[in-house]
């Protein structure tokens, strides 16, 4: 296929990209025309995304959705979904949507059989007749694992938090730093807690670690090895090094290498969400992604939510040199949303090159970043407004009080939310003094839910995924593999040898040399 920018889709876009860049362009006068917002809005059931306030005419679309024509998203749609090898740089399909297929027309048993399994678990639990080896019911979850296999689990165990069931607490471990180990076992009593061991490949160095030393701290409570049993389980690929940690084969959740690990919480790596809000909350999360991916499959590209949203980055990094976005909820409980978002994003698309290793000819991968509003703008939304980085943001809030009595309070959040994306388009010039002046034409998305449920949470997420798929085909460049990470892995394994070798550290460079003598002296 021809380099991106050698597409007519992407000439005829960077021509029509001047005219945003013109002395007097102003965002905010493309809404004297027309019926602004509801040419530049889109609802998918109770999510509502309103794009009115990008940089874009109907023009800019007609040319967006002819460079999705151009890379051939329709085709790489049908490909993910039908199970093509589409992360063909390791030979995987990438079937995360397969996870949330409703049973009857599931054509994964697998898949059905493990949700009936977590369905049982979870009710053992929740009942009780799952009991510790002291014959206690559990009362806390630590789930340990890291990436995949903790931010999507943990992001949406807290923003469902409304939800939580009375039974049991559930708690998230990922550093191999011991101190989160430590602090999240303060309170907790080894005969009522269970551990699940989630990893991929369980291969992975920190949550190896932490399942080791959590085990340790379980024995160490006079406990011998046979109760491990009632008391660790694990979700994994790799079923065979779960049973060599000491793993019950009834108490090993399977995973699929089809599922990516940033994709999984739709998996049995959800059975910490599971286990936190019940089994129907779960399985409503599910129905909230698979409607999402009916949409994702069947919309036309004009209308297609996670295809807008993506062409309008490919547009702002291509054309407006933009390096990042901001994500910003308008809700306490999505606070961890932009971390879930950093990996979905950057491990996806922080790569240079087609899968066959030619370098792409344009930039990829902006950074993602945010926390909830409004604290943030208290903290770095100055530089939105002011700085000379342009940065677009995603603003996403909920309509309902999260709190029913505190409606008021809840209107100034919204009402926060709402101003800011306005002050970013809008600016304000100051007669006097530049330094007092903003700007404005900042472009945003709001993305509106009606209410903060399992069902909304799951299409938010997989409206997300998909974006990051279509950018990836846009951009030419694999979204499922990810082997950055792996070097800095590699040489962690080295590194943690020359603490103890002399030899081996005298091989080193002199920074990793000079840094490690330090530390030795200092430890
Ligand atoms: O950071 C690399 C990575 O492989 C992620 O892609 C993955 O989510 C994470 O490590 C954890 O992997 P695993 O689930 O195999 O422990």
């Amino acid at each position: 296929m021809n380099p991106l920018t050698a597409t007519p889709a992407w000439q005829a876009l960077s021509d029509h990209s001047s005219s945003f860049k013109q002395e007097g362009f102003r965002c905010g006068d493309l809404f004297k025309e027309g019926n602004r917002f509801g040419d530049f809005s889109l609802r998918h059931e109770q999510l509502l995304l309103d794009y009115s306030k990008n940089f874009c005419t109907k023009g800019t679309f007609n040319l967006l959705l002819n460079l999705a024509e151009q890379t051939r998203v329709p085709e790489a749609i049908e490909a993910m979904f039908s199970g093509e090898e589409v992360n063909s740089t390791e030979g995987r399909a990438a079937l995360h949507t397969a996870l949330r297929t409703p049973a009857a027309s599931n054509q994964f048993p697998e898949v059905v059989a493990t949700l009936n399994r977590m369905t049982d678990f979870v009710h053992g639990i929740h009942s009780g007749e799952w009991r510790g080896c002291e014959n206690d019911r559990i009362t806390d979850v630590v789930n340990i694992g890291i990436g995949g296999s903790d931010l999507g689990p943990a992001m949406v165990t807290e923003a469902l938090g409304a939800f939580a069931s009375k039974h049991v607490n559930v708690h998230f471990v990922s550093n191999v730093d011991p101190s989160h180990l430590n602090l999240s076992l303060t309170n907790l009593n080894p005969a009522t807690t269970l551990f699940i061991i989630a990893s991929k490949s369980f291969r992975t160095l920190e949550t190896h670690e932490n399942a080791n030393s959590a085990r340790q701290w379980f024995l160490d409570a006079g406990h011998d090895k046979a109760q491990i049993a009632k008391h660790f389980i694990a979700i994994s690929t790799n079923l065979e090094a779960a049973r060599e940690f000491g793993i019950d084969a009834e108490n090993l959740f399977p995973m699929w290498d089809w599922v990516g690990g940033r994709f999984s919480l739709w998996s049995a790596i959800g059975l910490s969400i599971a286990l936190a809000i019940g089994m129907k909350n779960f399985q409503a999360l599910l129905a909230g992604a698979h409607s999402m991916d009916l949409h994702f499959r069947s919309a036309s590209l004009e209308n297609n939510m996670p295809v807008l949203m993506a062409l309008l980055t490919v547009w702002y990094t291509g054309f407006f040199d933009a390096h990042s976005t901001a994500v910003v909820p308008y809700s306490h409980p999505l606070k961890q949303l932009p971390q879930f978002l950093q990996q979905l994003y950057m491990e996806s698309l922080g790569k240079r090159t087609t899968p066959e290793g030619k370098p792409i000819s344009t930039n990829s991968g902006e950074v993602i970043w945010g926390t909830e509003g409004t604290n943030g703008q208290h903290s770095y939304f100055q530089l939105l407004h002011q700085g000379t980085e342009f940065i677009p943001v995603d603003f996403i809030a909920i309509a309902k009080p999260s709190i029913p009595e505190k409606t008021e309070q809840h209107k100034q959040l919204l009402a926060n939310c709402l101003s800011q994306s306005l002050a970013l388009m809008q600016g304000k010039h100051h007669p006097d003094n530049e330094s007092r002046s903003s700007p404005g034409n900042r472009p945003s998305n709001t993305l509106l839910l009606a209410e903060l449920t399992p069902y909304n949470l799951g299409s938010l997420l997989a409206l997300y995924e998909h974006k990051v798929f279509v950018q990836s085909v846009i951009w030419g460049i694999n979204a499922f593999d990810q082997f950055g990470v792996e070097l800095g892995k590699e040489l962690s394994r080295s590194l943690y040898g020359a603490f103890e070798d002399s030899e081996q550290r005298s091989g080193l460079d002199a920074s990793s040399q000079g840094l490690m003598k330090q530390i030795l002296e200092w430890s």
